[in-house]
């Protein structure tokens, strides 16, 4: 009898070695999809039930179990959960009282970093409008382009960008736009203060009738992403995916006594749903920062008591690049969730600030297909489950880079990239894993559909990035196709740069693409230009151009001066050879020129602005 029991005891340890010997992640696998399966059962939950139990009801039940518990740490100010309340209350009740918003009306956000953000989203919710989340860097036409595709008739600034405002001002009045300034008073004709009507509206709570229809598929944000072509996108997202998202925390484990550091803008999804939502659904304390600093950063995590901080790869660096200090590994940071880190960077980044869990995630904000690194493998953004593929199904398929289209075979199908081999990421489109798509954008949404991927007449969201899955089952990213590259942190859209330089007058063609520069994450702004006939480079007019249209990372640093532009036979630029030839002066006989931020022009790219870059003299 106990010689059997030992034998079996001892045969289950074995198996169980045995099975970590082949399947080592098999622990983390299962935790993994059990806590994707409470979620899901969760978010099943909300879906049925009625009426509709949104984020905001969360927030107002969390404010009734701990009103006094720290929601927001700004600037040496808190805000506790009761007060962040009553405060969207005012809001809610001014703005209704003022611009008589009711459900289902949109509002525009072009705020800076601050608790009002939230607040005043809050107070939004309350009313069932749904917020458009404006980039605070944007302005003139892409500022009045973003504005005018979310269908707002009220957009509220903070008063630090009240020049951006004012610049266009005149067309928001000819189409009849409120526009708000929170502050307290405002002298601009057609600007009106708001601040002093939100300090004198009461903080009663607002009746759930306000927001009766509000259900999980209606549009709760608007976020804008620079997408493959043209001008931002807005991307309609459902109260279903403002859920989705905010269980992100949830599932890196995430709990309510944590203390979260956003120091990425509110105006995307990261800093948005994953960090100040995520944070009201797990109920634990934010620290809010204006803009990322790495010179406060550890400061901050210390002051705080900060146990999780949100990255990307850019501001990853900049930790890494920062002199080094005694106490850096004195702080409390346990997980970092973010996306973009290199493996060299990370490895660099944990031997100087300590055991800290990465959480590498990628997922789109108009997207239907995530991943998360909830292993302790380096270099992987997450792995291949069955269950979750089951429910969420998608696949890379072979791509041709030279032509950007999917390869494709005799029938007309799309090809499935063989394990180890770099593919598109494509995710179903389903009743569960829906495409809503972008507001006022229907060719931008057909466009990021794809049909005829594995059978006749299906339908998939086609991400425009490029992944590679291996034997092991880890999934890897590996590129954007062509028409965005990123630099500090932001997309950059090159046919928007391309429209923008077009405007100069002596251009007539611009092929905008982004190259690599040593020691940098991303890629930095060029452009190959045709000029119009008889005439020369004009360096201020473009110069003004861009600096007047474009914010100060989608600015082309580099322009190539050539006699024509290659296409594709789809008539598209073939950009891929640029890239690859960067902006070496050396190796390069088309003209060079390069955006000198202290002359105030672009100059002709010498041999010794190239090597001053190089030796990181330049900063760029
Ligand atoms: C951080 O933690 C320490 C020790 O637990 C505590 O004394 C301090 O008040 C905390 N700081 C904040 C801002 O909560
Ligand atoms: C994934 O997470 C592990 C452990 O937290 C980390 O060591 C690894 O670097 C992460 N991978 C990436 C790409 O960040």
């Amino acid at each position: 009898m106990y010689i059997w029991f030992t034998v079996l005891a001892g045969l289950a340890i074995l198996s169980f070695s045995f099975l970590r010997t082949f399947f080592p992640y098999l622990g983390e696998d299962w935790a993994y999809i059990l806590t994707s399966v409470k979620l899901g059962y969760r978010l099943l939950k909300y879906k049925k039930g009625k009426p509709f139990y949104s984020v905001l009801d969360h927030f107002l039940d969390a404010v009734k179990r701990h009103p006094s518990r720290i929601f927001v740490h700004f600037e040496g100010r808190q805000y506790t959960y009761g007060e962040v309340d009553r405060q969207s209350s005012k809001v809610a009740r001014a703005l209704q009282a003022a611009a008589g918003l009711k459900e289902g009306d949109t509002v525009a956000l072009f705020l800076a970093n601050e608790p009002s953000y939230i607040w005043t989203w809050l107070g939004l919710a309350k009313l069932g409008c749904p917020a458009a989340l404006l980039n605070f860097n944007i302005r003139s036409k892409s500022l009045l382009h973003c504005f005018s595709c979310c269908g707002a008739k009220v957009i509220i600034a903070s008063p630090e960008l009240q020049d951006a405002v004012e610049e266009v001002l005149p067309t928001l009045r000819e189409q009849g736009i409120t526009v708000y300034l929170l502050s307290e008073t405002c002298s601009i004709q057609g600007i009106h203060a708001l601040s002093d009507k939100i300090s004198q509206a009461s903080d009663q709570p607002l009746s759930r009738d306000l927001r009766a229809n509000i259900n999980i598929r209606s549009t709760a944000l608007y976020i804008y992403t620079s997408g493959t072509t043209g001008l931002p996108k807005a991307a309609v997202v459902t109260h279903e995916r403002v859920w989705a998202a905010s269980f992100l925390q949830a599932v890196c484990g995430i709990t309510s006594e944590d203390i979260f550091y956003i120091n990425l803008p509110l105006y995307h999804s990261a800093g948005f749903l994953i960090g100040m939502v995520g944070s009201i659904e797990r109920g634990n304390t934010i620290v809010l920062k204006r803009k990322f600093s790495a010179s406060q950063f550890w400061d901050d995590c210390r002051k705080y008591n900060v146990t999780v901080m949100q990255y990307i790869g850019e501001t990853m660096r900049y930790l890494c690049n920062s002199p080094k200090k005694d106490n850096e590994k004195n702080h409390k940071v346990r997980v970092a969730i973010g996306n973009g880190v290199r493996t060299d960077i990370w490895s660099e980044f944990l031997n100087r600030f300590g055991d800290i869990q990465v959480r590498e995630l990628y997922a789109a904000t108009e997207g239907n297909i995530g991943f998360i690194n909830y292993t302790s493998k380096v270099g992987v953004v997450g792995r291949v489950s069955l269950v979750h593929r089951y429910f969420f199904p998608y696949t890379l398929i072979k791509f041709d880079i030279e032509k950007e289209e999917p390869v494709r075979n005799a029938e007309g199908l799309c090809i499935e990239a063989e394990r180890g081999e770099t593919g598109l990421l494509v995710g179903k489109i389903t009743q569960r894993s829906p495409f809503v798509g972008y507001a006022g954008n229907k060719q931008q949404t057909e466009k990021k559909r794809l049909r005829d991927v594995l059978k006749k007449g299906d339908l998939y969201f086609n991400s425009g990035d490029l992944l590679l899955i291996d034997h092991m089952s880890f999934v890897y990213f590996q590129d954007r196709v062509g028409d965005t590259f990123r630099w500090k942190g932001e997309n950059v859209a090159t046919s928007e740069v391309g429209d923008i330089l077009t405007m100069a007058h002596c251009i007539l063609e611009a092929n905008v693409y982004g190259v690599k520069v040593e020691g940098h994450e991303g890629r930095i702004g060029m452009a190959a230009v045709t000029l119009k006939e008889e005439e020369d480079f004009d360096c201020s007019d473009t110069y003004k151009q861009v600096v007047n249209y474009l914010p100060v990372y989608a600015r082309p640093r580099f322009i190539r001066i050539q006699p024509c532009l290659e296409m594709t036979g789809t008539f598209k630029m073939k950009k891929v050879k640029l890239v690859e030839e960067g902006f070496n002066p050396a190796h390069i006989k088309d003209p060079l020129y390069f955006l000198d931020t202290e002359k105030k022009t672009y100059v002709p790219l010498t041999e010794d602005i190239y090597g001053a870059i190089a030796r990181r003299e330049i900063k760029l």
